[in-house]
């Protein structure tokens, strides 16, 4: 195979973005077809290739090995579920599905075989800084982890974002990306919150705190804000016995001026974690055409970060109860 023919599913945000990176950043990538429901965004995304208004139209044409799936977290699931069933490779964003149930069930349906076609899309793993974060806590250089301080902050929400979103749309990456750090799994979590920020929409309440306690015994805090207003920001600070070691906000320049000293900050995800979703695509590429297992996070890495999410949306419904993580 020359070069891998990938049809991306779901042409907003995420897609639109990942349909970008592929044609213009990926070695051996061809973005052959873009799905949408809303077909003048797939065409749009599409830049020339095939466009297609029904997912699955998309999975059965035979100019796609491969396939993308950046479309509603609703869909995920019925849609991992056809491509994998047609024997093509899947990079399914984060969720893998809503709820802890539907993964479990997106996983018995695909069975072993198709497992190995399924990656997922907590490209935090790939994020150098993070990758940075797991590498001095294996060297041991701030002793073993004690606490991780994770915050996450954006600007504003989507206009139907819930307070359950917020944990299963957000916070998911911390469900999979502190375990990774720590390589340890969650096993009990609580929810706490504050009064609700004026700035809100109904039915969410934002911000939001979680405690994560994984099995080695470290507890994490989990910050999560999306309606913080001021910029995108995500932090994560590992304290060890002997020192602590944190991300550095990302930025390139600094400006100076009228007695103050500033730096910007992006106005979502995407700056931020360019380099991530880049890596991740690579590796996602490399690995399908050396038909080699995926370096990404696997579909059971997806159902671990559900059944956390599960657990904290428990643990929100029960007055912040400590909440045990059911075993995936
Ligand atoms: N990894 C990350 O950092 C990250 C960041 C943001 C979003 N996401 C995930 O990526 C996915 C897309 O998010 P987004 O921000 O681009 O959302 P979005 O709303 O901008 O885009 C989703 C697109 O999917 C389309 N769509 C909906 N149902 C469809 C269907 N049945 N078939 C085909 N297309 C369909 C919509 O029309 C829309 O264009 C979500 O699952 C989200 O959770 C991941």
């Amino acid at each position: 195979m020359s070069a891998l023919r990938i049809g991306v599913i779901g042409a907003g945000i995420m897609g639109a973005d990942h349909a970008n990176t592929l044609r213009r950043s990926i070695r051996g990538a061809e973005v052959t077809a873009v799905a949408d429901v809303d077909l003048a965004r797939a065409k749009a995304a599409a830049d020339g290739a095939r466009a297609y208004d029904d997912a699955f139209a998309l999975i059965a044409d035979p100019a796609v090995d491969a396939v993308v799936i950046a479309s509603h977290d609703s869909v995920h699931a019925a849609q991992v579920v056809a491509a994998v069933k047609a024997g093509k490779a899947v990079l399914c964003e984060k969720p893998l599905a809503p709820t802890l149930a539907e993964g479990r069930q997106v996983l018995r349906e695909i069975g072993d075989t198709g497992e190995a076609l399924l990656s997922l899309g907590f490209m935090r793993r790939f994020d150098p800084g993070y990758a940075a974060l797991r590498q001095a806590i294996d060297d041991g250089s701030i002793g073993a982890p004690v606490l991780v301080h994770n915050v996450s902050r954006g600007v504003s929400s989507a206009p139907n974002a819930t307070s359950e979103f917020s944990i299963t749309g957000s916070a998911i990456h911390e469900c999979d990306v502190v375990p990774w750090l720590l390589r340890s799994p969650v096993v009990e979590v609580s929810w706490v919150a504050p009064r609700r920020s004026a700035q809100a929409v109904e039915g969410l309440q934002d911000p939001q705190l979680i405690h994560l306690r994984t099995a080695d015994g470290v507890l994490s805090t989990v910050e999560t804000f999306l309606n913080a207003r001021y910029g995108y920001v995500v932090r994560c600070e590992v304290v060890g016995e002997n020192g602590t070691i944190s991300l550095t906000e990302p930025a390139r320049v600094v400006v100076e001026g009228d007695l103050a000293r500033s730096t910007g900050y992006a106005a979502d995800w995407r700056p931020r974690f360019a380099d991530a979703y880049r890596l991740e695509l690579q590796a996602w590429v490399d690995s399908v055409l050396a038909g080699a297992p995926t370096s990404l996070a696997t579909g059971r890495d997806g159902v671990a970060a559900s059944a956390v999410a599960e657990a904290v949306i428990a643990s929100m419904h029960n007055a912040g109860r400590v909440t045990k993580v059911e075993a995936p």
